[in-house]
């Protein structure tokens, strides 16, 4: 048995002293349906400021319904939503933009064929001169788009080229490194690796720790595992709308995580129909583990908000 001190496992990070400071956004029993559709019901979720907490699910689970009550797209039709503390209804996502919370989807709100600069302050322009002859002042915004972008670590060859020239990953950090500058305190990604290369994912998730370690809250949708164990400092799985898994990083391992993302039980089944067909030889293929049933969860269940499951060993012992 090896002992893991903080800060020796390269990329991965251990977790910061939860639950110190208070969430900024939190959903207690958050629900939604639309008309007979429930696509959430009873979710637990705390988002604290400089952590990572990734949502995970399937296709249909209710992730994005989910986001879109936090971002003021939608509202929710059962349990609370508050921010800073206080219950809140968003009407609209301008609503969410004003107490901090900014999202970014994956169909980057950006016009192509302008400027890097530019896109980074569309909508919310810099200008100079007493009306009436106020004008855009185009160099301080290129100069501050440019020192912003820098010191997110993110170095581009030339602001003026079109953002559309930009790969999907570096669109996805310019559209971080905007929300940080426009004051964000939470952040909002909605699987914004899912179109992207290894290599692209990698970066942008650079750029998530980045933002955390501004201080943002970030939450992070994802499908991926792995993905969300290289930053997330809690995991919340939502299966069919409801919370399967909730766990700080402390309380579950990658293989864990894995094993709940992959629906260990369905596996078990498909395994179970595969060895019927033949032609596959499934005494070959890696057993679904034996937290994968879901009774007798090694990962705890932590449903109370904003409470993390104690420290106990990190990771694997
Ligand atoms: N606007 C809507 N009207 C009716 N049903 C919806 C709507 N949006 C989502 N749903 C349903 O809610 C469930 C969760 O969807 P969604 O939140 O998009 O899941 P995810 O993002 O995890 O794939 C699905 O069954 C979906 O069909
Ligand atoms: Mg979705």
């Amino acid at each position: 048995m090896t002992t893991k001190t903080p800060g020796t496992q390269g990329a991965v990070r251990t977790d910061p002293a939860p639950g110190r400071e208070a969430p900024i956004v939190e959903l207690r029993g958050a629900g939604k349906a639309y008309g007979n559709v429930r696509a959430l019901h009873g979710v637990d979720l705390a988002v604290h400021p400089g952590r990572v907490t990734c949502v995970l699910g399937d296709n249909g689970a209710g992730k994005s319904t989910l986001i879109k009550i936090i971002s003021g797209l939608h509202q929710h039709t059962e349990g609370e939503f508050l921010v800073d503390g206080e219950p809140v209804r968003f009407t609209t996502p301008r609503d969410a933009l004003a107490r901090g919370i900014a999202t970014v989807y994956q169909d980057l709100a950006t016009v192509p064929l302008m400027p890097v600069w530019r896109n980074f302050f569309l909508g919310s322009e810099m200008t100079r001169g007493p009306w009436p002859v106020r004008r855009l002042d185009i160099a301080r915004m290129k100069r501050t788009a440019d020192e912003e972008l820098r010191n997110m670590g993110i170095v581009l060859d030339d602001l003026e080229q079109p953002i559309g020239t930009l790969s999907g990953g570096q669109r996805q950090c310019v559209a971080i490194a905007r929300a940080v500058y426009f004051g964000a305190r939470v952040l909002i990604l909605d699987e914004p690796t899912a179109a992207l290369g290894v290599k692209q994912s990698g970066v942008v998730l650079k750029y998530v720790a980045a933002a955390r370690e501004r201080g943002l809250g970030v939450i992070l949708i994802t499908h991926n595992p792995h993905h969300a164990y290289m930053v997330g400092d809690h995991f919340s799985v939502l299966r069919l709308g409801t919370l399967e898994l909730s766990a700080a990083r402390s309380g579950i391992t990658l293989e864990q995580l894995t094993n709940h993302m992959a629906g260990g039980a369905e596996l078990a089944t498909l395994k179970h129909e595969l060895a019927q067909v033949g032609g596959v030889d499934v005494e070959a293929l890696p057993d679904a583990g034996p937290e994968a049933g879901g009774a007798g969860d090694a990962a705890p269940k932590d449903t109370a908000p904003g409470t993390d499951v104690p420290h106990t060993a990190e990771g694997k012992a």
